[in-house]
């Protein structure tokens, strides 16, 4: 595993869009999956500065999501789909049809992300997967706990991990009880794994999942099997090293 210590979270999105920029000049229509929340925002906005500039083709890049709500109608301005319309895709000028996220709005659940995880198979898996942490160390939505090897599935959000997403909501009420997540053993199958984590609250996770030992009570612990993951964090982030 690569540790990367950063400035800040300005210079950590440039690095990360750098590197999601020379995957994209050697293999064009790589599959490049995104994560929500605030902390990867700073990599889209560098990464759409690079395509204005002309410095970026992503003319055949594909993007995937992480995880999503579940019960959230596609068009909800939170669902991840939203998120991910809005804060990569438009801005970065792709298409939805080079979009692939699971249906957190299907009848049936389980058979909605068991196709999510067919559907990054048959795209040819995950070129580079951006992951973000959770104050309790959780990447995508796999809660303290989640298996290892999980597949992409439901799952039950944590009290903490609610109130900490709330704030993109109306209130704690909105928040869903349940998403669809990649399983950790879908997030490990991505070629290269990259986590950023900004900020003082993300200190403790960050030392956990780096200097801790490999454990399911801290999912991101779960990178230090991958055989190529970069770590990219502040110097907020980086306090517990
Ligand atoms: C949510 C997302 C995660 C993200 C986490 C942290 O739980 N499912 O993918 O890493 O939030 O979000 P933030 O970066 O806003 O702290």
């Amino acid at each position: 595993m690569e540790i990367v210590i950063v400035p800040d979270a300005a210079a950590g999105g440039e690095l990360i869009a750098t590197a999601i920029a020379e995957l994209l000049t050697g293999k064009p229509d790589a599959l490049v999956g995104v994560a929500t929340g605030s902390t990867p925002l700073p990599i889209y906005q560098a990464l759409a500065a690079k395509v204005r500039a002309g410095a970026l083709d992503v003319s055949r890049a594909r993007i995937c999501q992480l995880d999503e709500y579940v019960g959230l109608p596609k068009g909800h301005p939170e669902s991840y789909r939203s998120v991910v319309l809005r804060e990569v895709l438009e801005p970065l000028g792709i298409s939805e049809s080079a979009f692939l996220g699971p249906d957190g709005s299907a009848s049936d659940i389980a058979a909605a992300a068991t196709a999510y995880d067919h559907s990054l198979a048959e795209a040819g898996g995950v070129d580079l997967q951006l992951l973000g942490i959770g104050t309790d160390g959780h990447i995508g939505f796999n809660e303290p706990c989640s298996s290892l090897a999980s597949r992409t599935r439901i799952k039950t959000l944590t009290e903490q991990t609610r109130v900490d997403n709330a704030r993109f909501f109306d209130s704690l009420d909105e928040v869903p009880h349940h998403v669809i997540t990649q399983g950790i053993g879908t997030i490990l199958e991505a070629r290269h794994l990259v986590l950023l984590a900004t900020g003082e609250a993300k200190a403790e996770a960050v030392a956990q999942a780096v200097e801790g030992p490999l454990s399911a009570f801290v999912p991101a612990s779960a990178l230090q099997l991958h055989p190529h993951a970069t770590v990219v964090v502040d110097e907020a982030a980086a306090t517990r090293l």
